[in-house]
């Protein structure tokens, strides 16, 4: 291992593990330029791209790159989200570090790059349910999903991969989900939590899920203090997918325990 990999945390690394041999490959919001500079000097990709929306991050992107003389191999670009990529340029995209929302309209921004797109790489800083759905509704599926704990806190990873061909995307539907589908419930519930994680459950991820089962009930406990009709919709909603998580988690656990 070089130095700089080192210096690596375990997200970056495992973000990286993910960028397949030979991939075109861009890395919206790259802050510091961790994972293209890694890339650079540990794999082969084809094409290595570096992007964000923010002057501060570019200034310390390029003084990294320039640092590790990769400037030939690393092209750094300023703009919001996919926008400086040209149709057809990239075939693998990281979004790490934003939330589910960002990350989701970055890529609803950006059909025509998207399009040409085999492999998403998301780690979001929240709402992972908007980027499985979003995944779902427009022609990938899963191939991985992981949770990383590091320095108190979880990080979710979702790979997913192109599915089928152009004209079937908007009906292809992740098979991952297929025992999910059978009300609108637990879908949610897969969606909020990953059908590939739920199916093999780490400690890590039963950890994360027993933190967010005490944001949840805090938040329900909160929202009973409120009258309104909206209040009282929100309240079942989260009830019944508290609902789901405590028996899911009680299954998990023994399945654990037999091990
Ligand atoms: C918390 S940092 C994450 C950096 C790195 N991706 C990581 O995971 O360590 C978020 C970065 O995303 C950038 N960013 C936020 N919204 C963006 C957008 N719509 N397009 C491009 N970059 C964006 C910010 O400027 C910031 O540099």
């Amino acid at each position: 291992m070089d130095f700089l990999s080192l210096q690596f945390s375990r997200r970056l690394l495992t973000l990286a593990s993910f960028v397949p041999e030979g991939a075109s490959f861009v890395d919206v919001g790259t802050d510091h330029a961790y994972i293209p500079i890694y890339l650079a000097m540990n794999s082969k990709t084809s094409r290595l791209i570096a992007t964000d929306v923010a002057k501060g991050p570019i200034e310390s992107a390029k003084q990294n790159i320039l640092q590790y003389h990769l400037e030939d191999m690393i092209s750094i670009r300023f703009g919001n989200g996919l926008a400086p990529i040209q149709p057809g340029e990239v075939d693998t995209v990281l979004i790490a570090g934003m939330g589910g929302h960002t990350a989701v309209e970055i890529l609803s921004a950006a059909p025509t790059v998207v399009k040409f797109v085999q492999k998403l790489i998301i780690q979001p800083m929240n709402a992972s349910h908007l980027v499985r759905q979003f995944l779902d509704q427009n022609g990938f599926y899963l191939q991985d999903e992981c949770v990383i704990e590091e320095d108190g806190r979880f990080y979710e990873i979702i790979v997913a991969n192109r599915s089928g061909v152009a004209e079937s995307y908007a009906e292809a539907r992740d098979t991952a989900y297929e025992n999910f589908r059978l009300n609108p419930d637990t879908l949610q519930f897969a969606y909020e939590f990953g059908p590939l994680l739920l199916e093999r459950p780490t400690f890590s991820f039963i950890a994360m899920m027993k933190h967010t089962r005490d944001k949840w009930q805090k938040l329900q406990t909160d929202i009973a203090r409120s009258n309104s009709t909206r209040a009282a919709i929100r309240e079942a909603v989260l009830t019944r997918q508290i609902q789901l998580l405590n028996i899911w988690l009680d299954d998990a656990e023994e399945r654990l325990a037999d091990k």
